[in-house]
Formats: structure tokens, sequence, C-alpha cells
């Protein structure tokens, strides 16, 4: 590809062209960072999700579901910290009102900020570094001070005319819903320590920057799991979860040179020890996937403002303490950037460029397409029960209209694995042509044999 900006371009039209992704509301000029998943982005996003869940949930007998409100209570956020601590340094361009993150500014000029900075420390590097900074951004006007912008998103409930009431917030990460339920589950579920909850579901973040498609939104599904071990054991689970969802990546087809962990030297208030798995997006290396060792942080700070005992009365060990909590969470979105930046390929055939997207079978939004050589009636109608049998285990595509090699295109551009033509040979012989999408080689296969064959290829 020319150059990573034309790739992110390219993927952005690409993805609204074919159906992947939408810009909210555009007929009414759109809303920044807010994003809606047209009919395959909706098939990859449910395919994100199941195979999550199988990896974390499915294929581990100690982790177990949830699926928490999104409105919680106020006091949640307060005693997190997320009231008090989860925000973003800001700075706004008095001229054309635009915002931007100040550590990303400095990041943009090789400076780390930290995370604990207060805002006057932050005022200070900014300064120091304007010059530099001034030079990447010529246009920028005279800047604000430096402000935080706390990131959670306010919301009303009930009684609006009751302005004397705390204001309810959109959950900003699934975790909370988790620690507040972790009594429940240990009553209902009879796990024992150490076990885990993950949750998918809704967050929303009033991000500053809103710039990346949908690597950085302000509502996105999050995909966490928080596993609850004794003190002892947090080192030894945390290094072995990092280890397995970098594994998890490359079982999906991840180059494993797009893929690294970063490690976290300046700590979120929560983190007692912080990993992203980082991947190289088309924009550079950026987080993917946040690996937290938190510590007894949250089940002790819910315990305090709640006045709820959360220990773990463990009668194995003969002890009773707060576990610690070893986390990972991810997002939807920025795995689906991450698998279409890996799949998107151009390609010479034939003096003319085709465009693939190389998923990953299990990645791929329809695994099969059913194509009839033509709309005739005697095809359609071995087509058609082809479909029928095979859409009962896949997500399967059923297109007659335009010519074969346009068809095989418009499969290729969305990544379907495989397609089936039916033509009229087919009505003698009872096959049909199977054709390879990374190798554009075809095979001819009995009709009876279809679904055993897909059993394999698909497995
Ligand atoms: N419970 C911990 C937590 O929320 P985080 O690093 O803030 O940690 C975890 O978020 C993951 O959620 C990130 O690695 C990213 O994949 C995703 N994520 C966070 N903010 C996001 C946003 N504004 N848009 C899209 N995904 C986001």
């Amino acid at each position: 590809m020319a150059n990573s900006e034309d790739l992110m371009k390219k993927i952005v039209s690409f993805a609204k062209r074919r159906g992947f992704v939408f810009p909210s509301s555009e007929i009414y000029g759109g809303l920044a960072a807010v994003y809606d998943y047209g009919p395959l982005g909706v098939l990859l996003a449910n395919n994100v999700k199941t195979l999550w869940w199988k990896a974390t949930v499915q294929e581990h007998r100690e982790i177990v579901g949830l699926d928490a409100a999104i409105f919680m209570s106020p006091k949640v956020w307060e005693a997190s910290g997320h009231v008090g601590g989860f925000s973003d340094p800001l700075v706004e361009d008095k001229d054309n009102h635009q915002r931007y993150r100040v550590d990303h500014l400095l990041e943009e000029v090789g400076v780390q900020a930290d995370e604990k900075m207060t805002r006057d420390e932050m005022q200070t590097l900014l300064d120091e570094n304007i010059d530099a900074i001034r030079e990447k951004y010529p246009k920028m006007g005279e800047l604000s001070d430096v402000k935080q912008f706390n990131l959670l998103v306010k919301s009303n409930l009930g009684d609006f005319t009751d302005s004397g009431s705390d204001p309810v917030y959109l959950r900003g990460e699934t975790a909370q819903g988790i620690y507040v339920n972790y009594k429940h589950v240990l009553d209902s579920m009879r796990v024992k320590v150490p076990f885990g909850i993950a949750q998918v579901g809704k967050s929303f973040r009033n991000e500053v920057t809103a710039r990346q498609f949908i690597f950085r939104t302000r509502e996105f599904e999050q995909m966490e799991m928080q596993y609850f071990v004794h003190p002892d054991e947090a080192k030894t689970v945390y290094e072995d979860w990092k280890q397995k969802r970098m594994d998890y990546y490359t079982s999906l087809g991840i180059s494993a040179d797009n893929l690294r962990y970063h490690e976290h030297e300046n700590l979120i208030f929560y983190a007692k020890e912080a990993y992203d798995i980082e991947y190289q997006y088309p924009f550079g290396w950026k987080e993917l996937e946040g690996l937290h060792a938190r510590g007894d942080y949250d089940l002790t700070v819910h315990a305090k403002h709640s006045g709820k005992p959360l220990e773990y009365n463990d009668q194995v060990r003969g002890e009773k303490y707060v576990p610690h909590i070893v986390e990972t969470a991810v997002g939807v979105g920025r795995t689906m950037l991450m698998f279409l930046s890996e799949a998107y390929t151009e390609e010479e055939v034939d003096g003319e460029t085709r465009v693939v997207l190389k998923f990953h079978p299990k990645v791929a939004p329809y695994k099969v397409a059913i194509l009839p050589l033509s709309k005739k009636e005697e095809l359609q109608a071995v087509a058609e029960p082809i479909w029928q049998t095979l859409s009962q285990k896949w997500s399967v595509d059923y297109d007659e209209t335009q010519s074969i090699g346009k068809r095989y295109r418009r499969q290729d551009e969305i990544g379907t694995p495989y397609c089936v033509t039916v033509d009229f040979d087919t009505l003698e012989d009872k096959c049909v042509t199977v054709r390879d999408r990374d190798t554009m080689e075809q095979e001819r296969i009995a009709i009876d044999e279809l679904e055993s064959y897909f059993e394999a290829k698909l497995a």
C-alpha cells in the first residue's frame, strides 16, 4: 500500500461503501466520534464478540458471564475514582474551537506525559514544548489554558425537575458492573477463587479527540474479563493472561509482526501493573487491548464506600482476604479495525486491481456465497436449497445479479472465503464449483458433500 494515510482513507471509504461502518446520523451532518455498523459490520462485530466469548468464557470452566445494566448508581463512579480521576487534559484552539488532548500533542513531539500529572504540571510541559507543537500544527491559533476534562457522560433518569438529585452516568467501562456484582456471582454460582466474570457491553466516554474512525469513539462496546485471585497468585495469572491474549490474536490470522506489548510506566489510578497489546494500525502502533493487574483496589474501594464487606472466605486456604483482580479489556470497534486493516489487500490480477479482504474464515462476515450462474429458474431450484442447508450452520450470502466475474470480486471485497457456483453442468452432474477467495482456485464438489466439505474447511 502506497502509504499508511492512504490506507486509512481507503479503509474508511471502503467500510462505508461495502456496508461495514456508517457515520452516525449522516443525513443531519453526522455526530463526531459516533459510528453505526451496517449489515456487514454487524456480522463482523458479532463474530468478534462470539470468538472472544468462546475463548474467554466457553473454554474456561471457572469463568462465567454477566450482563450488568448501563445505568448504575452514581455512587459506583464516585467510589471507583472515575468522577474524580477519569479525565483527559485538554486545550482548545480559541479561533476555531478545535480541542486537543495535551498528552497526544506532546506525544507527537516525542514527549511522554505522566497520567498522574496535575493540571499545572501539564500546563508547564505544554508551554515548554509549544514551539515544536506549533511546527507540527502551523495553523493552530491561540490556545486556552489546560483543563481537565472528565470523560464520564452524564445523563438524566426519572424526574428531570428534581435538580437536587445526583447526575447519573452512562457507564465509562463495563468492569464496574462486574465488581458490584462480584458478591452476587459468588453467592449464586458456587464459584471459588480463582474465578472470572466476563461481560460484553456498551460503554460511553466524552473523548476529546474524535479523529480516528472506529478506533476511538464516544459510544463503544467493550469485552472485559475480571479474574479474581489470591494475592499470591496474581502475578502468575497476569503473565498467563498476557500470553493467552497475544496467542488469541495470532490464532485468528493477525501477523505477530503487527502485535507487541507495551508496558505502561505511568499507571492509571487503579492499576498496579499494566501492559497494552498494541497493534500496528495504519496510523501507527496503538493500544488494542489493556491488560491490568488491578490489585485489591476495586473491591476495597467498593467495600469502603458501600459499607458491604467484599472479602472472600477461602475455605481451602483457611484465610479471609480481598481477592486481587487481573483484567483483560478490549473494544469491539478496535478489534474490528484491526481485522479490517490486516485483511485489506490490493492485488494485480490479469492487469486489474483486485481488492480482497483476507479475513481469517472465523472472522469473515459471510463464510460462503451461493452464486447461480444466471437467474434461470432451473438454476435457482438447485441453488436455493443449497443456501437453505448451509445457512443452518453459517452466514451465507446469495447473489444472482451481474456477471459471475463481478460477483466473485464483490465477495472478495467483503472477505467471503468461498463462493459456490451453480451452473448448467450442475443440473447433470449434481456438482458445483467451489472457488477459494485467496488462491482463486476452483474445484468441483458434489452437492451432497458440500456441508462436510465446508465443515472441514471452516473448522
Ligand atoms: N476496564 C478497563 C478499561 O476500560 P481502558 O484501557 O480504558 O481500560 C479498555 O479500555 C479497552 O477498551 C481499550 O484497550 C480499547 O480497546 C477499548 N476502548 C477504550 N476507550 C475506547 C474508545 N473511546 N473507543 C473505542 N474503544 C475504546
